[in-house]
């Protein structure tokens, strides 16, 4: 059977930038900037992308274009025999652990989505609406309580909306990505003019950019850097190797990652404009300094900026607009983000066993769904949270480093580089072997050396060791465990090939 194809090239790259740009934008990145000194920390974060970033963005496209098949094939492929399977399947449990988490952030924008419609959280206050309210959350990890319905509720129409735009593989979601591209980028060009023009706006940009040199000598700042430049680019989960799977052999790898890695960056400095903009605004109607405002993770989107909404000149309506234009923005980001992930996993296990999409899709959905109850429940934000940790600062960075090396040093970065370089107007020079084979794995193992470090030194938020054990490094050997347990199945990949 012949593989899928996206309809054009142009729907690639919108399909790969719907990956890339997510909720990553919006609120991880000011909210790191801003913790991380200012307009200084873009120093950090233009060297991880050039260090990092864009060499590995290159690598899992042009590793997805060639062997035509998701990760884990493609890593056997690459090894010859099954050696590098489990380098495939390891990511894609890795992002599963993510999706589940993913989508319940989803579900808590379905639910603002419908309170923006009354501006709920202006009946308290807003801090105590989100953790109250619409999370119930609880005092501890080890305290589940019971499925939070409005939660469940927008956990399910987040998964029919996920497989609705992957049940029919590329063609589905290269009409999906057509709308939920463009329009949350539209949505926040929107939001920035807004925030411009509000009174105190620049005191707020002041905030975002102004360098503070001396934070460049911490090393946590680079991490950080370095963290943002993956979650962001959507590097190292299997989901650029899926996504190129469907292009034409002949595609033009280099130039294609360098306006998908461009268009990504750029969204993310821009969002910064809304968020710190919209933040002066609020420093000055509330009198509340910036610097002790939450700007991280979620309290960011969902107190801090639901505040400043309910603050706008103009009366109801407009708050009620705005409120609901923003809410519609971050679902619509999102959930191409969410599909990616889903998609990349479907690929692989299509590749390998041979599966019918649409019920892999289906199948996928649904486990996906049940994953994602443990973060309905009352203490869902005390295991999102360590989840996230534990899978974005130390499980990915060591796929990255084992990637950097199978294919730098085993497969041979210049053989790559080599055939990308053939299809491509843009010619990479050694410059990006040097990357592959010395300075990621080396600053992605450093990373790795410092989050042990940490972990060892205190416990992550305080949380309890057995919980630490279960959410953080449980979810950890169980992504290996995984890996190793699907590369040992019999797939129909390795039969096709002896015929
Ligand atoms: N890159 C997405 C964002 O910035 C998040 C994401 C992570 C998407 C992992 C897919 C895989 O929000």
């Amino acid at each position: 059977m012949s593989r899928e194809r996206w309809s054009s090239r142009s729907i690639f790259i919108l399909a790969a930038i719907g990956s890339a740009v997510g909720l990553g934008n919006t609120w991880r990145f000011p909210g790191q900037a801003y913790q991380n000194g200012g307009g200084a920390f873009l120093i950090p974060y233009f060297i991880a992308l050039v260090t990092a970033g864009i060499p590995l963005l290159i690598m899992e496209i042009a590793i997805g274009k060639k062997f035509q098949a998701g990760a884990p094939t493609a890593f056997r492929k690459l090894g010859k025999k099954k050696g590098f399977e489990w380098l495939g399947w390891w990511p894609l449990a890795t992002s599963f652990a993510i999706v589940a988490y993913y989508c319940i952030v989803m579900s808590w924008t379905f639910n603002y989505l419908w309170h923006s419609l009354t501006l709920a959280w202006t009946k308290s206050s807003s801090a105590d609406f989100f953790y109250g309210d619409v999370l119930r959350l609880s005092d501890s990890p080890g305290n589940l309580g019971g499925l939070n319905m409005p939660l469940v509720i927008g956990l399910v129409l987040t998964w029919i909306f996920i497989w609705f735009s992957i049940r029919n593989g590329v063609k589905s979601m290269g009409k999906i990505v057509k709308w939920t591209v463009p329009l949350p980028i539209i949505l926040l060009i929107i939001l920035v003019i807004r925030a411009l023009t509000l009174p105190g706006a620049i005191d707020g940009i002041n905030y975002y950019l102004t360098p503070q040199w001396d934070r460049l000598k911490d090393i946590n700042v680079w991490a950080a850097a370095y963290g943002q430049i993956f979650f962001s680019l959507s590097v190292l989960f299997g989901i650029m190797v899926a996504y190129a799977s469907f292009l034409p052999k002949d595609s033009d790898v280099p130039t294609n990652s360098m306006i998908i890695a461009f268009a990504d960056c750029l969204l993310s400095f821009v969002a910064g404009f809304a968020v710190f903009g919209t933040l002066g605004f609020l420093q000055q109607t509330s009198g509340t300094a910036i610097a002790d405002m939450s700007i991280t993770g979620p309290g960011l989107a969902f107190v801090t900026y639901p505040e400043a909404i309910a603050q706008l000149p103009g009366g109801l309506w407009i708050q009620v607009v705005f409120a609901f234009l923003f809410f519609l923005m971050l679902l619509t980001l999102g959930i191409d983000s969410a599909f990616s992930i889903v998609e990349g996993i479907v690929t692989g296990l299509v590749d390998k066993f041979g599966w019918d999409k649409k019920k892999t899709v289906a199948g996928m959905c649904f486990v996906g769904f049940a994953a994602g109850l443990i973060f309905a429940t009352n203490a869902g934000l005390y295991w999102l949270d360590i989840v996230d940790n534990w899978v974005n600062n130390f499980n990915l960075i060591l796929i990255g480093v084992f990637e950097c090396v199978v294919v730098g040093w085993i497969y041979s970065a210049k053989k790559l580089r080599n055939e990308f370089n053939e299809d491509s107007n843009m010619k990479f020079g050694p410059w990006w072997d040097f990357m592959i084979k010395y300075v990621t794995p080396l600053s992605l193992l450093g990373l790795n050396i410092l989050f042990l470090i940490d972990s060892f030194k205190a416990n992550y938020e305080g949380y309890a060791t057995k919980h630490l054990l279960i959410g953080g490094w449980g979810i950890v050997l169980a992504t290996i465990v995984f890996g190793f347990v699907f590369t040992t199945l019999k797939g129909k990949d390795l039969e096709e090939e002896v015929n």
